[in-house]
């Protein structure tokens, strides 16, 4: 979602808040700004085009100062226009500008609060929920920044990260956050605040991480913090490396693609040097809970929900636990019946996802204490809130739309399904010996597969001036079919859809036409003759086929059915290979129809709004 960046410091911190913005702009790009006390006053530079615009614009105007603020956002309330780009400021109608902020999250009472502000003869300039908050500061103000913003954020409802400096207080940054990420970066003489710490990495690696209720209080050499309540508190500074190799684009024409090449390296650095299975590689007390727990209800979003649906298959058949898996904005809001003898497991790349973590809440208060997270970002809300957690080691991902967040996650959800089945006693340790020599081998797999690159390419160059397809995928293959349709609608705009391709005769056979390419999974399991039958219900009503099939499956190309061979079936890991091709054929699908690959429209990475 929004980027945050904010200094305190005595140089100048525009260059520090630009490359804060560079780093984080893959959260959110609908619009960017930069604000900062300059010769007394309060000054911003904000664009809605990108944070390169953004920096032409800063050094044409020659914006300098010792104390600053920054953001990069995705617009929920009011459009993309500069106008409702942050920073905003409290103060002009008065003459001069005082307050500077800047929020990321949504404040849920903003109507309530505008009316008031109005009625206080305050005059909006935006439709912002956030400028709400910089008029609100303004009106509690008195002599003391810090205390106004306590006092503003007990009037707030929602979730927020703010930022805010003031004109009377030029040495002083003070940031609070409720829902949605703030870290400290701490210096030498000098402080910063940002809503992720990549967005500081070569500023400083001395990184706190703000509890939901706190209120920073960022001067030169001195950062102050307190909690919802108003009491000191003491948060630990971490030493956080943070690779900023990974913001760097390499060989590669964007993120998205030098993220699925790097896929070998992550799962295999996922699966670290494991050499055999144990409970105890999902956390301490591990072994006590999968032995407690009778059933896993597994809750994320989007991609990550499609990983934990693949998980269902592999925990119902290999440990033989029933798993219900949910969409986790819908279980928050649902009548479930809650289990005690549950393991809750979220899955998420970023940790963020304020859906996903309000679902583990809601779990929690229903009583399901036993709670594991599938997790790249260690220092994340996520992992910091769930009892167990398996971390994944994708590394930064950058392109918004998730490629080796997802192949990460299988891989660390299938060592998840060994560990629970044999703590049930489901496998033998020959099984086990196998599963373990299945994914060790999984890195060199996935190789052999990312060099079919330039057949998909060519696939790809049909697809371009396509509306619409269809993918189809059988069991564990389906959430894979979902995943590729999803990476194609999200970054190439063609409208897809997902079937079980038992489903099809159902009625969406009813789309199918010579214009409806029709994506299928073919791997050589128990269900491919079944899939077959479907491909020719297909063929017969003259819809094209573009089949990823196992080199064993004796599926051979003919008029309108284009066959891509895959390596021989990989057994209950094949959904991992087979998620390769279709990332592959939705970049390809993308770049040849000119999009935005790595920034599509209306996304943004991370959504830590709800
Ligand atoms: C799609 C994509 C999203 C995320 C979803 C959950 O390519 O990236 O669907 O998977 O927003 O995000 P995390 O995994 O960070 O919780």
């Amino acid at each position: 979602m929004c980027g945050i960046v904010g200094a305190v410091a005595q140089r100048n911190v525009v260059p520090v808040l630009l490359e804060g913005l560079k780093r984080l702009e893959y959260r959110g790009y609908d619009s960017c700004g930069v604000a900062v006390h300059a010769d007394g006053d309060l000054q911003r530079a904000r664009s809605t085009h990108r944070v390169a615009e953004l920096e032409r614009e800063v050094q044409d105007t020659a914006l300098a100062g010792f104390t600053g603020i920054a953001h990069t956002r995705w617009a929920t309330h009011g459009a993309p226009a500069t106008h409702n780009a942050h920073p905003h400021f409290s103060g002009q109608s008065r003459g001069k500008a005082r307050i500077a902020l800047v929020h990321n999250g949504i404040i849920e009472n903003h109507d309530e609060l505008r009316e008031e502000l109005e009625a206080a003869g305050y005059v909006f300039e935006s439709q912002t929920d956030t400028e709400v908050i910089a008029h609100l500061i303004d009106h509690l103000y008195s002599a003391d920044l810090f205390e106004a913003v306590q006092a503003a954020v007990r009037r707030l409802e929602g979730a927020y990260a703010i930022a805010v400096f003031c004109q009377d207080e030029p040495h002083r940054v003070v940031g609070a956050r409720q829902g949605s990420p703030l870290v400290v970066g701490c210096g030498q003489n000098e402080n910063f605040l940002a809503s992720d710490a990549l967005a500081l990495a070569g500023t400083t690696d001395q990184i706190i991480y703000l509890e939901d209720g706190d209120v920073v209080d960022l001067q030169l050499s001195r950062v102050w913090i307190v909690d919802a309540q108003g009491n000191e508190v003491k948060r630990e500074v971490h030493t956080v490396q943070i690779h900023t190799g990974a913001a760097e684009l390499g060989p590669y024409r964007h993120y998205m693609q030098k993220e699925i090449f790097e896929q070998p390296r992550a799962v295999g650095d996922t699966l670290q040097d494991i050499q055999s299975i144990t409970p105890e590689l999902f956390g301490d007390g591990a072994y006590d809970v999968f032995k407690t727990i009778d059933r896993v209800l597994i809750l994320a979003c989007g991609t990550s929900y499609y990983a934990g649906m693949t998980a269902r298959y592999w925990i119902e058949s290999v440990a033989k636990i029933p798993v219900n898996v949910e969409i986790a904005s819908e279980y928050r809001y649902r009548d479930s019946v809650p289990d005690p003898r549950t393991l809750v497991v979220t899955i998420s790349q970023s940790g963020e996802t304020a859906d996903t973590l309000a679902a583990l809440k809601h779990a929690q208060s229903q009583g399901m204490e036993h709670t594991l997270t599938i997790c790249n970002v260690g220092t994340s809300a996520m992992v910091r809130e769930c009892k167990l957690s398996y971390l994944t080691r994708a590394g930064v991902e950058i392109g918004v739309a998730s490629t080796k967040a997802f192949t990460t996650q299988l891989t660390g959800l299938f060592l998840l399904t060994l560990a629970l089945a044999q703590v049930k006693g489901r496998i033998n340790e020959t099984q086990e010996h196998d599963y373990l020599k299945a994914l060790r081998h999984l890195p060199v797999a996935i190789t052999a597969v990312l060099a079919l690159e330039p057949q998909i390419m060519a696939w790809a160059d049909r697809f371009a001036s396509k509306e619409n397809a269809l993918f189809l995928g059988r069991g564990m293959h389906y959430p894979i079919a979902m995943e590729g349709a999803l990476k194609l609608k999200e970054i190439s705009y063609i409208h897809a859809e997902a079937y079980p391709a038992g489903e099809l005769k159902h009625g969406p056979l009813a789309l199918v036409t010579d214009q409806m390419p029709v994506v299928t999974i073919a791997p050589r399991d128990e269900l491919l003759e079944k899939l077959k039958s479907n491909m020719q219900e297909v063929r017969a009503r003259g819809g094209e086929l573009y089949v990823f099939a196992d080199a064993d499956t004796r599926i051979t190309a003919s008029p309108g059915m284009h066959v891509i061979r895959m390596p021989e079936n990989y057994g209950k890991l094949s959904p991992i290979l087979h998620t390769i091709p279709l990332q592959l054929l939705a970049y390809h699908a993308a770049c040849a129809r000119g999009t935005d690959v790595d920034k599509p429209r209306n996304l943004a990475k991370s959504v830590t709004v709800e």
